[in-house]
Parts: structure tokens; sequence; C-alpha cells
């Protein structure tokens, strides 16, 4: 028998959303680095979701540090109407690489969204299969916020299309610039 646990739960901001552009709202970057910051000496990883006013947070990690963070959770002013989506036991953490990742809001939300009738976040309705394909929306999204120094995942993991693209074009140019000087280099013996 396993330890280890995994809780999902959903809650309703009580700080007002600022209008910043998009970016991270300012207390939910709080929120994260707090996190980011004590999650790991207790064992715990996960991820957080926020969209239209809700927390949905996903904590693994040993039995008691999820009860001690849980109680911590229910007395933080900062959201209410804590409610737990799901608990139960797992195998080993399967968000192991992220002390806690950060999920933006973002079209494809929206689409899971869609496809169960709904038009905005209320995790509130969610049933066990919503919650289960958000779980695995926040395992397949990349962590954007760039916030992150605690746990960096290993680059394959990591590895998004986009940065592979842009990877290439960073090593690229040096390479052609060095082929270009030793060509230069080369002929310049050679004419001499
Ligand atoms: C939505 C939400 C998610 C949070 N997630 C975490 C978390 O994963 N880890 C954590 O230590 N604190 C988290 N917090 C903050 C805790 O409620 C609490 O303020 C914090 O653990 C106290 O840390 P401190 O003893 O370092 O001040 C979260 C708060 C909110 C509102």
């Amino acid at each position: 028998m396993s330890d280890i646990h995994q809780l999902v739960y959903a809650s309703r901001a009580t700080f007002q959303p600022t209008d910043n552009g998009g970016g991270v709202e300012p207390e939910v970057a709080r929120i994260l680095m707090q996190s980011r910051r004590n999650n790991p000496r207790r064992g715990l990883v996960g991820a957080l979701y926020y969209g239209d006013g809700c927390f949905f947070q996903c904590l693994e990690g040993p039995r008691a540090s999820i009860d001690d963070l849980f109680g911590r959770l229910q007395a933080d002013p900062r959201h209410r109407d804590v409610l737990v989506l799901r608990r139960h036991e797992i195998a080993a953490p399967s968000f192991a690489e992220w002390s806690m990742k950060y999920v933006p809001t973002a079209g494809d939300v929206q689409t899971l969204l869609a496809m169960h009738g709904k038009d905005r976040f209320d995790p509130y309705t969610f049933d066990e299969r919503l919650i289960e394909a958000m779980v695995g929306l926040l395992h397949h999204r990349a962590d954007s916020d760039g916030l992150n120094p605690v746990a960096p995942p290993p680059r394959a993991a990591r590895t998004m299309p986009e940065e592979t693209h842009e990877g290439g074009a960073r090593w690229l140019l040096p390479v052609l610039v060095f082929v270009a000087v030793a060509v230069a280099a080369v002929a310049a013996v050679l004419l001499r």
C-alpha cells in the first residue's frame, strides 16, 4: 500500500482580478512562489489552474504532508468554498517534475469545457470524467509562467515543439559564423 495521495480541489478566489493584459495575476504569482518554496521540503508536487475566478489544484505527496497543507489551505483568506473533488491513493506522483506547475487560461481548457457543454470554468459542476480530463490537461499543457525556479524538469520532458525550433535557430547562427570565418581563413592562406 502506497502512502502517496492525490488530492484535487476547487475554490473561489477572494481577490479581484487585475487588468494586467492576460499575464499571471499578481496574487496567483505570490501563491506559486510560496508553493514552490514550501512544497519541495514537504515532498509535495502538483499543478494549479486559475480561471473565471476559480482555482483548480491537484496536490500529490505523502498523506501527512497533504493533510497538513490542506489544513493551511482551508484557512487561507485568498480563497473560499474549498471543495474536495477527488482524493485517492496513487502508486507514485504523476506531477513528479513540478513543485507546483502553473497552467494559465488557454484555448484548450475552453475547448474541453465546450465539449462538456460549459461556457465558463466552474469546477464545482465538474463530474468525475471532467475532473479526470482537467487533470490530464494539466499534465499535457506547458508550464509557461516562467516563475518555476525549483524543479526544472528534464530537458526531454520539458521540450515543446516551439522550443525545439527556437533552440535550433539559436544553435545555427554561431555554427554558420564559425564556418564562414574558417572558410575565409583557409581562403586567405591559400591566396597568399
Ligand atoms: C489556491 C491556493 C493554492 C495554494 N497552494 C499551496 C501549495 O501548493 N503549497 C503551499 O505551501 N502553499 C500553498 N498555498 C498557500 C497556503 O495556503 C499557505 O498560505 C502557505 O502554505 C503558508 O506558507 P508559509 O508558512 O511559508 O507562510 C496556496 C494558497 C492558495 C490560495
